[in-house]
């Protein structure tokens, strides 16, 4: 599986992140305080801006990431799978 580099915006730290993996598991296993709660797509914690680069989607409630959202360049962190290097930035306020 193909790994990517992934840098987090609010902490300035690039991390590896495998196709198969989501950013959000690849930054908690980093040691990154990113923000999330459910994990699973549903309560929109882990909202981020895509900065640069391409994600796939996981299955997520359409609540918690709406169509225009995607437009504007905002991923759930928990459900965003990298196919590229990219650079993410977490919207949530700072912990
Ligand atoms: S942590 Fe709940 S949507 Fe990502």
């Amino acid at each position: 599986m193909k790994t990517y580099r992934v840098t987090i915006g609010n902490t300035g730290q690039t991390i590896d992140c495998a196709g198969n993996h989501t950013v959000l598991e690849a930054a908690v296993a980093a040691g990154i305080d990113y923000p999330y709660a459910c994990a699973t797509g549903n309560c929109a914690t882990c909202i981020s801006k895509l900065e640069s680069g391409k994600v796939t989607l996981l299955p997520r409630g359409d609540a918690a990431l709406r169509p225009e959202q995607i437009k504007a360049g905002q991923t759930l962190a928990c459900r965003a799978r990298p196919r590229s290097d990219l650079s993410i930035t977490w919207l949530a306020r700072p912990r």
